[in-house]
């Protein structure tokens, strides 16, 4: 234990080792509804790893967490942490601990007794305790808020306590649900990336809850999207945005661009917006990413092009959107600006779509 907590201090490092595997197997969970909270769900989360449970309000995310927390019992199937059953394992016998969205610190303690308390209740030495608050305080960047009453703190500075307070406790696995969705943009972003350092550094299991698409791609080294408490799909953020499973993961992970295919070939398909050479799959519908869809002279390089009319242009920033009518489609072009004059509204333009960068999704 202590050369772990020297390591916390120090690099990180040593704690590679303790960090704990997650399996789930077939989990049910149902709160005397129709639809079951969690319905059969099965994940194999590594040792180490910043996994993301991603979906819409009420699919299920915080279920899944207080099952791993202990906080809730599954109606069937079964779950392992560090390769053992925690059937019947109490929340306070599992190497886990849980930062929630509403930092639920102690009001009239200072920063030092928040993070300390669970250690306290624990027995734990007076000495011991001040030297692990100072490290992860430390770790945590508010080493030089320990004697601030938490209620003189921001909210990224208590969301720090928050997280503090669980670390502190040294457990296998943290789990974190929504903890930066309270925060204004700047702030999360900021939080987000720190995090991420965070758990690299400590090498601890993190299984983080978001219903942001966007901080679920930053954060994390894999992401299971959750369906009304089925498993949509498990893969790297990569793998979630590029190669949705189908048209709720990749409607959840922003894409707008959904084409009809009517009839396919050898050598192509029979779309909505004509005909398109290449190898677009066996789904029912072509998802073309925005980035993927080719304006004028950078259409030219790409085999299959067509005409459609700017209907709307978002300049931002770094690069520019346009919603483009073609026929009854409308589809999203995102250009990166690099200095080329922009299209107008109203402009008719070349649109090329390669098969790369596009992936077809059955509905
Ligand atoms: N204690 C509970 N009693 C009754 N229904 C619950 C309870 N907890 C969660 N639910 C229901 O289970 C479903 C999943 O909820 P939850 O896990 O909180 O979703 P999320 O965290 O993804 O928003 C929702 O339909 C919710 O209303
Ligand atoms: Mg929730």
């Amino acid at each position: 234990m202590h050369g772990r907590r020297e390591a916390m201090r120090m690099t990180g490092h040593a704690l590679a080792r303790t960090a704990s595997s997650i399996r789930i197997e077939a989990v049910t969970k149902s709160f005397e509804r129709e639809v079951a909270a969690l319905d059969s769900v099965t994940l194999d989360i590594e040792a180490g790893e910043f996994f993301t449970l991603l979906g819409p309000s009420g699919c299920g995310k915080t279920t899944l967490l207080r099952v791993l927390a202990g906080l809730e019992q599954p109606d069937s199937g079964r779950v392992e942490i560090g390769g053992r059953s925690m059937a019947g394992v109490p929340p306070h016998r599992r190497s886990v601990n849980t930062v929630f969205q509403s930092y639920a610190l102690f009001p009239h303690r200072n920063v030092r007794q928040n993070i300390g308390f669970g250690l306290e209740m624990q027995g734990v030495p007076g000495a011991e305790i001040a030297e692990r608050s100072q490290a992860i305080a430390e770790l945590t960047g508010i080493g030089t808020l320990l004697d601030r009453d938490v209620a003189q703190l921001s909210g990224g500075q208590r969301q720090r306590v928050a997280l503090a307070r669980a670390l502190v406790n040294e457990p296998d696995v943290l789990l974190l649900d929504e903890p930066l969705s309270a925060l204004d943009a700047g702030l999360r972003a900021h939080l987000q990336l720190e995090l991420k350092r965070l758990q690299r550094r400590l090498g601890m299991t993190f299984v983080f809850v978001t219903h942001d698409q966007e901080e679920a791609m930053v954060m994390s080294d894999r992401i299971a999207v959750l369906n009304a408490g089925r498993i949509a799909q498990v893969d790297t953020p990569q793998g979630v945005y590029e190669a949705p499973a189908d048209l709720f993961v990749a409607r959840f992970m922003g894409h707008e661009n959904f084409v009809p295919i009517r009839q396919r070939d050898a050598t192509g398909v029979d779309t909505a917006i004509g005909r398109l050479d290449g190898d677009f799959g066996g789904g029912t519908h072509l998802l073309l990413r925005p980035e993927a869809i080719r304006l004028d002279s950078d259409a030219r390089e790409v085999p299959n092009r067509f005409m459609a009319r700017v209907s709307e242009r978002l300049y931002r920033g770094g690069m520019t959107e346009y919603r483009l009518d073609c026929g009854d489609i409308q589809l999203m072009a995102s250009c990166a600006n690099r200095g080329q004059p922009g299209h107008e509204v109203g402009e008719t333009v070349e649109v090329g779509v390669s098969d790369r960068g596009t992936a077809t999704l059955a509905d």
